[in-house]
């Protein structure tokens, strides 16, 4: 595993992709029920770069996002993480790839139950038989906030505090690229500002490699670029967004995303 580089030049930044879609078609279903999610995508996400991907409900950004992290079978063209095609893999390898490259984020944090903050965190590594980098634990452990919540189950914790576990244990293993689908979808303003901070950070200090679905400008905001998505393509983009620029581009399109 490659060392985490720390205040990552921005200059360094675009020359290599940690994911990349090459015209990725998916289709749903058959004859009269077939929906056609994605239509020939292609785009490249770069290391230690924080992507969000906007769109109307049903362009596809789900399905990008399962397509992209393995989740999901595609049904025409390439996705590469790294250098790796999935759709060569067979599903052990596909299953070792998104353990060991890939996290994942949703919107239900997803933790389990019974097990405390600290054992969510590392199940994904305790289950592939890997031993946590101490030191990287702790790190990730003190920069989200959750030093004193380790032992707390999830019913402990507040709606912000369990995505933060959500998103150390996505950090934890180290990935080459994190997936998050609406992350911040189901917290106040307030704990999803804290979230958004965290990632942003962990791109810039850990050149951390962050695709993320949003509906919330303000979510858009603090990513370096935004990919927008409608019926299934990619209709433009946007670098360095704010808040108005992404509010501005979204009022150009019609409620089917498409330019008016
Ligand atoms: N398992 C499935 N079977 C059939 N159709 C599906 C399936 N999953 C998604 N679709 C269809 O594919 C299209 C894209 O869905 P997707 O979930 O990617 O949208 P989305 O952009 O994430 O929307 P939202 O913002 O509402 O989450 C939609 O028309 C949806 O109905
Ligand atoms: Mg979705």
């Amino acid at each position: 595993m490659t060392t985490t580089p720390t205040g990552v030049d921005p200059a360094l930044r675009s020359t290599a992709a940690a994911a990349r879609a090459t015209d990725l078609c998916k289709v749903y279903g058959e004859g009269e029920t077939q929906v056609i999610a994605l239509d020939s995508v292609s785009v490249e996400f770069h290391q230690a770069e924080f992507t969000a991907i906007m769109g109307p409900s049903g362009s596809g950004k789900s399905t990008l996002m399962h397509c992209m992290a393995g989740l999901d079978t595609i049904s025409s063209g390439s996705a590469r993480i790294g250098d790796v095609e999935l759709t060569t893999l067979k599903d052990k390898k596909l299953t070792q790839l998104r353990r060991d490259k890939i996290g994942f984020i949703f919107q239900a944090f997803n933790l389990l139950p019974t097990l405390n903050a600290l054992e969510n965190i590392t199940l994904p590594m305790d289950i592939a038989g890997r031993k946590a980098d101490q030191a990287w634990l702790d790190q990730v452990v003190a920069t989200v906030g959750l030093a004193g919540r380790l032992k707390h189950r999830p019913s402990q914790l507040s709606g912000g505090q369990q995505q933060r576990v959500a998103v150390a244990r996505a950090l934890a293993g180290q990935p080459e690229i994190i997936f998050a689908d609406e992350p911040t979808g189901n917290l106040d303003s307030r704990s999803g500002a804290e979230v958004l901070g965290f990632l942003r950070n962990s791109v810039r200090e850990m050149g951390q490699t962050i695709v993320m679905v949003t509906h919330d400008p303000v979510a858009a905001s603090y990513s370096d670029r935004v990919v927008f998505l409608a019926d299934g393509q990619i209709v433009d983009e946007l670098r360095d967004p704010t808040a108005d620029s992404v509010l501005d581009r979204m009022k150009r399109f019609d409620a089917k995303g498409r330019t008016s």
